[in-house]
């Protein structure tokens, strides 16, 4: 009889906990195993996956990342993690408000409306995604312009020489949206600031930038420097 009512009270325990994602039974969750199937039961939407993350909705501002695999974790969310305390004041990122402290298996990061293909980022911010590329080999050649405005006077009295090399009318094109989109603008200073940082050109991709809910162009995806 004793048995029957646990088993009954732990059925209904089960039933409610997969009505709802509760951060603090997940939290102490043993596995990474374990996490993935308590995400799947609780029935909180699934945004997305790269190579290493999956991505779920917990809340109105807020998604989780956690780790595909346990070996994914120091590769993505422990560098991400420290990106993100030694970066944050660069106002280039989306804010990450929690994490798994033991294992690093999970980040709790603000929901950002990320670009889903080119267009839609050109259509936003003024910016083709192939600029991205465009900055990062002019900034190789010209490693003495400091600023966009120098930047885009050696692109313009180089225009001959430089066509095979850099598309300048997309170039042109890059440089139109940063002057006159203000989105345009934050989008590119938050890429250069990265850039200069050592980030890696993991971040010439669309899913990887997006609009915070106070309106900000973030970067989502900053696990990966250069040096690693
Ligand atoms: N903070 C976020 N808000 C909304 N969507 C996100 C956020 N972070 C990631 N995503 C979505 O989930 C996808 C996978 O996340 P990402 O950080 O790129 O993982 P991975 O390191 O595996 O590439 C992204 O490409 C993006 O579309
Ligand atoms: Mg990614």
């Amino acid at each position: 009889m004793l048995d029957f009512l646990k088993e009954y009270i732990e059925e209904l325990v089960q039933e409610g906990l997969r009505k709802g994602f509760w951060l603090n039974y997940f939290r102490a969750l043993p596995t990474l195993e374990a996490m993935h199937a308590y995400i799947k039961s609780s029935g909180i939407p699934y945004l997305g996956s790269g190579s290493s993350r999956d991505v779920y909705s917990i809340s109105t501002g807020k998604v989780l990342k956690i780790a595909i695999n346990v070996l994914d974790v120091h590769h993505q969310n422990t560098p991400e993690i420290n990106n993100w305390a030694k970066y944050k004041n660069t106002g280039a990122l989306a804010r990450i408000y929690d994490w798994d402290e033991e294992n690093n298996y999970w980040i709790l990061m603000e929901a950002v409306r990320t670009f889903e293909d080119p267009d839609q980022m050109l259509e936003e911010t003024g910016i083709p995604l192939g600029f991205l590329y465009d900055l990062l080999r002019l900034k190789r050649i010209y490693t003495s312009s400091k600023t966009m405005e120098q930047l885009k006077q050696n692109v313009l009295e180089d225009a001959d020489i430089l066509g095979e090399d850099v598309n300048v009318e997309r170039v042109k094109r890059g440089f139109q949206g940063y002057e006159t989109n203000p989105k345009g603008k934050q989008l590119i200073d938050h890429f250069n600031t990265l850039m200069d940082l050592g980030f890696d050109v993991d971040l010439v991709n669309n899913r990887h930038w997006g609009v915070s809910a106070s309106g900000n162009i973030v970067a989502v995806d900053y696990a990966l420097l250069d040096t690693e």
